[in-house]
């Protein structure tokens, strides 16, 4: 069973070293989340889970890492200093600020019955800030509210340098930033928060096409990474809700226990950023065709996905309690490419003989994997906070291990417990874990 309420993950995830609120020790800074020594890993395993299938086992696609500043000229192009904005409502009574479109009657949540809302503004989600010394004209910088534009902008240097031609994708994974008015549920959404994002460009004949393969695509990402197929759907996107640049949209969304939300959204973004970058920056943003002698701006198809919210999605997935011999069990059922730990290593005893094995197991296994080691508390103990950090594998070193050389592997999902030589451990450890 999914956990069903955010609070099982939210207190796990404090509990456990996954996430924290940010600057917990001054009161917190709203809406902002720290990555623990597990939620660090887990963050960073599901990005190298999105490279590896987007651009490591492809030969379609490049990888890049842009700027997270850029200059006024950027956005103007891009069409988000006019247009990337929420319609923003006052509350006369309370004095709160609150999202049009996210209203679901005109009385405020907070002042309910009877209070005032002022007229909508259009307000803009970007950060901005202030380059070098100087403050003023010609200073001002912003914080990057998508990666996409770092791929547009250097669409031509990397045409010339990869030698790709269309159709190619151009992937990144960093960092971006928005001004939410109502950031919330947990990581769900943050003013500052990671994407993965893939930039296809294909000549326009095939952008339906290509549109339609990676949403097929990525639904088949979240399942292979163990998100049981009913608790995601795409959804297409009304005329209404589309940003300034798609002709087209559908979202991957996850059953969240608040209801469908978005992981990732499929974009047509057409010919539209590059014709504008090239518009406003006078560079020929084109593709020329040597067998047609034809130059054309490619249509671009954008499967942009966030690393934090997949990564609650993940979790909220995999959450489970179960009944074992009278006492209760959480576990994480976290597939092992997602997990904090692939292996933890786990010395029965704290004994001067048992820890110079235990110690040369975990070095082996170590150069391999991510590897917990802990030698402390009883065993049973011990194995349930594996279960519930999602460690896929557990390796116990006892004292029969002095004499036969050999050590018990025991599953998370399972519980079963096998023997297996220390010579053949690793072999075998790469087999369960399937890397
Ligand atoms: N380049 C297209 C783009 O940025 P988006 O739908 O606005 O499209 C893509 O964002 C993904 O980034 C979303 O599906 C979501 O997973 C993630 N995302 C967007 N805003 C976020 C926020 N405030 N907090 C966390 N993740 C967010």
């Amino acid at each position: 069973m999914p956990a069903k309420d955010l609070e099982q993950i939210v207190n796990l995830c404090k509990r456990r070293g996954f996430v924290y609120p940010s600057a917990e020790i001054y009161g917190g800074f709203r809406s902002s989340y720290d990555y623990g020594p597990l939620g660090s890993l887990m963050l960073r395993n599901v990005k190298d889970a999105w490279v590896r299938t987007m651009v490591q086992m492809r030969d379609d696609t490049v990888l890049i890492d842009a700027a997270i500043l850029g200059p006024p000229q950027v956005f103007e192009a891009s069409g988000h200093l006019a247009n990337f904005s929420d319609p923003l409502v006052d509350c006369t009574v309370c004095k709160r600020r609150f999202r049009e479109d996210q209203l679901e009657t005109r009385d405020c949540p907070q002042s309910m019955k009877g209070c005032q809302f002022t007229e909508a503004r259009a307000f803009n989600l970007m950060f901005k800030t202030t380059a070098g010394p100087v403050e003023g004209s010609g200073a001002e910088v912003y914080l990057r509210p998508e990666t996409a534009q770092g791929m547009f902008v250097n669409f031509s240097n990397v045409l010339q340098t990869s030698r790709k031609k269309p159709p190619f994708g151009i992937a990144q994974v960093g960092k971006s930033f928005r001004n939410e008015i109502t950031p919330g549920n947990f990581i769900f959404r943050t003013r500052e928060f990671e994407q993965m994002e893939l930039e296809f460009f294909a000549p326009p004949a095939e952008g339906p096409k290509w549109y339609e393969y990676w949403c097929n695509e990525r639904m088949e990402w979240y399942v292979s990474l163990g998100i049981p197929r009913e608790m995601l759907r795409i959804r297409a996107h009304d005329a209404d809700e589309l940003s300034h640049y798609s002709a087209g949209t559908s979202d991957v969304e996850f059953m969240f226990p608040w209801g469908w939300g978005e992981l990732e959204g499929i974009a047509q973004r057409t010919d539209y950023d590059l014709t504008q970058h090239a518009t406003h920056s006078g560079q020929r943003l084109e593709y020329f065709d040597q067998a047609s002698g034809e130059h054309y701006v490619p249509y671009v198809v954008e499967p942009a996905a966030g690393a934090n919210r997949t990564m609650a999605a993940f979790l909220l997935a995999a959450y489970d309690e179960e009944e074992v011999n009278g006492e209760s069990r959480t576990i994480l059922r976290l597939h092992p490419r997602l997990a904090p730990y692939k292996v933890a290593v786990l010395p029965l005893s704290k004994k001067d003989t048992l820890l110079p094995l235990a110690r040369e197991v975990h070095s082996r296994v170590a150069a391999r994997w991510m590897c917990d080691y802990d030698e402390t508390q009883q065993i049973g103990r011990r194995y349930r906070r594996q279960d519930e950090i999602g460690t896929p594998l557990c390796v116990t070193v006892d004292f029969d291990s002095l004499e036969d050389g050999a050590v018990t592997v025991r599953e998370r999902d399972s519980m079963e417990q096998v023997r297996v030589p220390i010579d053949g451990l690793v072999e075998e450890l790469t087999r369960r874990l399937g890397f």
